[in-house]
Parts: C-alpha cells; sequence; structure tokens
C-alpha cells in the first residue's frame, strides 16, 4: 500500500514510518519544512503550508490511505494566538487535504485522523467508550471536536474515515514521559495535585502497531487508543521513580503552583480521562505492553 502521512516527522509519525517501511508499504509525508523533505525509494516527502493553502499535489499520486497527525504541540503555553495556531493546524491541514482528495476522485479509500481523548467529561471514576456522547466544555475538547468533524467530511467522498482517541503517548523519545522522568532523574520528583487523576496511557510501539491495524484492516469509526489499564498520576509517577531507581520524598505539586507556572496548559497535568479500550480489542488488536511497569521498563531498558 502506499500511504501519505501528515506530522510524519514527530514523535508518533517517525515511528509509524520505521513501522510502515519495514512492513513493505511505501510513505509519502507532508512536511512544513523544506529542509525536512527527504527522496528515497519508499519514502518521499513534500512541502505544504496549510496557513497559507500551500500542497505539493504530486503526494497524492497513486496513495491508498491518508494518516493526518499533524497539529501544533498542545504542550506549550496556551496564549490566544497559540491556541488559535493549535485549532489551525489540525483544522486547515485536514481541508487542503480535502480539497485535494476531492480532485482525485475514488482513488483513496481511507482516511485516519489522530484525535484526544481531551473529548471526554473530567473523572477520575467514570470509564468511558466511544459510545459516549457527552463531552466537555474546554478549550482542548473543542478542538478535539472540531478536529473529528473535520475528519469527518471525507465520508461525503466515500472514504471511510476512522479517528484514534488518543491517551498519553509513553516514549523516551519525547512527549509526557521524559518530561514526567526529568525532575525524578534530579531527585525532585512529585505526584501532580491530589495524584488521583487518571492517566490513560498507551506505549509509542502499541500506538503505531495500532494505526497499521486500522489501516490494513480498513477499520472505520472511532477507536480509543489507550490500554485497558490506566494509572493514577501518583502511580505513573512512583513507577518511573521505581524504573529509574531514584526516591520520592517531595510531597504533591500543588495545581495553582503549575498553573501559576504554565497557565492553561497546566490542564493536561491535572486533567483525569479514564477510557475504555474494549473496541479495538474485540476488532482483534493486542496490546504488546498492556501493563504499565512492563511498559516503562522497556522504554528505559
Ligand atoms: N504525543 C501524544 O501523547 C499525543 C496524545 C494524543 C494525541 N496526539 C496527537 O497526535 C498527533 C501527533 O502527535 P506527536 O506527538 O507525534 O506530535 P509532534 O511530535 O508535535 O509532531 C507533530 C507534527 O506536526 C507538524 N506540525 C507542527 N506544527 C504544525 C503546524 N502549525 N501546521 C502544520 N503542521 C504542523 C510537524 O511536522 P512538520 O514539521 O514535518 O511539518 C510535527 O512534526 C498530534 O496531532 C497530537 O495532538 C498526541
Amino acid at each position: 500500500m502506499k500511504i501519505l502521512i501528515t506530522g510524519a516527522t514527530g514523535l508518533i509519525g517517525k515511528e509509524l514510518v520505521k513501522l510502515f517501511l519495514a512492513k513493505n508499504h511505501s510513505v509519502h509525508y507532508l512536511t512544513t519544512s523544506k529542509s525536512k523533505i527527504v527522496s528515497k525509494p519508499n519514502y518521499q516527502g513534500f512541502y505544504w503550508n496549510p496557513e497559507q493553502s500551500k500542497i505539493d499535489e504530486n503526494c497524492i499520486y497513486e496513495v491508498d490511505a491518508i494518516i493526518h497527525l499533524a497539529g501544533a504541540n498542545i504542550a506549550k503555553r496556551w496564549t490566544n494566538a497559540y491556541k488559535q495556531e493549535i485549532i489551525e493546524s489540525r483544522i486547515l491541514s485536514s481541508e487542503l487535504l480535502y480539497n485535494l482528495v476531492r480532485k482525485h476522485p475514488n482513488q483513496v479509500k481511507q482516511f485516519v485522523s489522530a484525535s484526544g481523548t481531551a473529548i471526554y467529561p473530567e473523572s477520575i471514576t467514570k470509564v468511558y467508550d466511544e459510545t459516549t456522547k457527552e463531552t466537555e466544555d474546554s478549550f482542548l475538547s473543542n478542538v478535539v471536536k472540531k478536529w473529528e468533524e473535520s475528519a469527518n467530511r471525507f465520508q461525503v467522498l466515500n472514504i471511510k474515515v476512522c479517528k484514534l482517541r488518543t491517551g498519553v503517548v509513553l516514549s523516551n523519545d519525547g512527549g509526557a514521559l521524559p518530561e514526567m522522568a526529568k525532575p525524578i532523574k534530579l531527585g525532585f520528583g512529585a505526584a501532580m495535585g491530589s495524584g488521583k487523576q487518571i492517566q490513560s496511557w498507551i506505549h509509542i510501539n502499541d500506538l503505531v502497531a495500532m494505526y497499521c491495524f486500522v489501516i490494513e484492516n480498513q477499520l472505520e469509526g472511532v477507536y480509543n487508543a489507550a490500554t485497558l489499564n490506566p494509572i493514577s498520576n501518583q502511580e505513573l509517577t512512583t513507577v518511573i521513580a521505581k524504573t529509574l531507581k531514584k526516591p520520592l520524598f517531595l510531597p504533591n505539586i500543588p495545581q495553582f503552583l503549575m498553573k501559576l507556572l504554565l497557565g492553561e496548559m497546566s490542564y493536561l497535568l491535572f486533567s483525569s480521562k479514564n477510557i475504555s479500550s474494549d473496541k479495538i480489542i474485540k476488532a482483534g488488536f493486542q496490546f504488546q505492553f498492556p501493563e504499565i511497569k512492563e511498559a516503562v521498563a522497556d522504554l528505559y531498558s
């Protein structure tokens, strides 16, 4: 198969590309940085600039499926201008792809979009699955709603649309884990707030395997992408400290302090999402790292 990937140069995209190439699929990717364009057999980069509606239309040549990962990173201070970038980088890019695909009818069979668990309401006790209709009225939840709506448009073109509502991705190359591990390594680790907030997480290898699974099985609809074993922030902090053989002796860090330091984006540290991944398991997907201790140990091995 030939797959067009946006955001292929990011944390998830890089691993996804490795897996697709190992499985002898061919990859085209779109990047906003001309310096990241590489031309190799089976791996070809193309330039785009969604803000200016620019796209190298050759990217669509013989493509069977599209994976849309691109988007401004949410782990930066949420100024008003940056909030706008978080939304627009996902929606304008999706619209640009839609307009391109529309010009090439009956070619692309599937559109798979990254999505987030932020769409679900905050809860420590309730477990949310894909049938949940309740959402919350927060900035990030509203971003996810708009993001999914922009993906759904591809259905009009008779294309299967699949959305992976992804939990916290654990990798040692970037994302949440190295950030959590940094103070722990220095001996200043501590859980956030009550530490009771639930983190629905997924090992990077399992996430990229899931993208591959939904592509190879032509799945459509919404799937939660997190293991069946979510844990509290306190437990996650403890597992990381034990794996790194570091002590945890400081009291938990109060929410108001993090809000003072990070602003509204501190929401990410205190948010509690407990989601079920029954649906993807019933579809036949098997997690390689369902348990947190093994996942963190593998990432630091
Ligand atoms: N990592 C997680 O824990 C997690 C959890 C849930 C959902 N997700 C979602 O999954 C997707 C991929 O995540 P990731 O962790 O791999 O992200 P990442 O490392 O930040 O990479 C995202 C990629 O998007 C492109 N990009 C950045 N800003 C852009 C902009 N303003 N306009 C267009 N493209 C832009 C960049 O590619 P170029 O420089 O090549 O253009 C970048 O490499 C994101 O949409 C993210 O929100 C991630």
